[in-house]
């Protein structure tokens, strides 16, 4: 029965539950700290900063942009919020900037235990898997600033992996 529901979810119903709400099981414990990994020690939880910065601003007075932090443009690879749609916002705040759900997907059906346990069925139901094309959607030449895209790398330097001993 279970599968037959996983079965029928569709993209619509995936909706992005936020942080803090990943937090309750991956922050310290059996299932990882990467609550604490991402927030403290990963630039992405701070993304929307850099649209603040000096450079951000001098390439929006020259680019006709009024405000590079408030311009979708910009924002839709800064910050998860402003990129998911409206109706699918369901818990996720602006704050979060590049959050969990940018990269694994947006996680309503697919963050509980039962199912976060087997990943085909999670991923049925929303979670993205970590692939080179998934940094790519956001590691590219669209960004003005984009420098280059080292996937081995930077893949290390992202993927908190449960058995880290830092933040523990
Ligand atoms: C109710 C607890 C719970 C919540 C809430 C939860 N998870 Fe999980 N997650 C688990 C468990 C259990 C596993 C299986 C691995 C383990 O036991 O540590 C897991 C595994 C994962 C994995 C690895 C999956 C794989 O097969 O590679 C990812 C990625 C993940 N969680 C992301 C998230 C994200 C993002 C959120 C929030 C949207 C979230 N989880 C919310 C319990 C949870
Ligand atoms: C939703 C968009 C998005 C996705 C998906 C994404 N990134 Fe990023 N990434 C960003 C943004 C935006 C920044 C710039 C952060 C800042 O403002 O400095 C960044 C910065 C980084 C940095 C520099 C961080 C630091 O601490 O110095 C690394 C490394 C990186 N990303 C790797 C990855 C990898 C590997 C993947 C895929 C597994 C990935 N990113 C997926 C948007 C994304
Ligand atoms: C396609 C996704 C994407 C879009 C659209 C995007 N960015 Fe980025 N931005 C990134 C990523 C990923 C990084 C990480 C750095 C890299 O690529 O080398 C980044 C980094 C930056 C940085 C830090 C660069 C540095 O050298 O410190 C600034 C500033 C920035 N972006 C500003 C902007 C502005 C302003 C806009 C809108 C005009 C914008 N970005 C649109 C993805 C994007
Ligand atoms: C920039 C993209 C990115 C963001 C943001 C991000 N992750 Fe991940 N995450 C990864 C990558 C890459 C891996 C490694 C996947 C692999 O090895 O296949 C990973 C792995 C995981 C795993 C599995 C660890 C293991 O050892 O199997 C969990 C659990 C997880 N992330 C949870 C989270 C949670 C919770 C958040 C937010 C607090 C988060 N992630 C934010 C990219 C990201």
């Amino acid at each position: 029965m279970a599968l037959l529901v996983a079965g029928l979810a569709s993209a619509q119903d995936f909706k992005y539950v936020g942080a803090d709400n990943c937090k309750r099981c991956h922050n310290g414990g059996d299932h990882g700290n990467q609550y604490d990994s991402w927030w403290f020690d990963d630039l992405h939880s701070q993304a929307t900063e850099s649209l603040s910065s000096e450079k951000a601003k001098e390439y929006a007075s020259k680019n006709g942009i009024a405000d590079a932090s408030k311009e979708a443009k910009c924002l839709k690879c800064h910050s998860t919020y402003h990129a998911a749609p409206e109706n699918l916002r369901n818990g996720i705040k602006p704050e979060e900037n590049v959050s969990c759900e940018g990269c694994h997907g947006p996680g309503s059906r697919y963050a509980s235990s039962a199912i976060m346990r087997n990943r085909n069925i999670a991923v049925r139901q929303g979670m993205v898997l970590q692939t080179e094309e998934s940094c790519l959607r956001c590691h590219n030449e669209e960004c003005p600033f984009y420098k280059w895209f080292d996937f081995r790398a930077d893949f290390a330097r992202v993927s908190h992996p449960t058995d880290n001993e830092s933040h523990k």
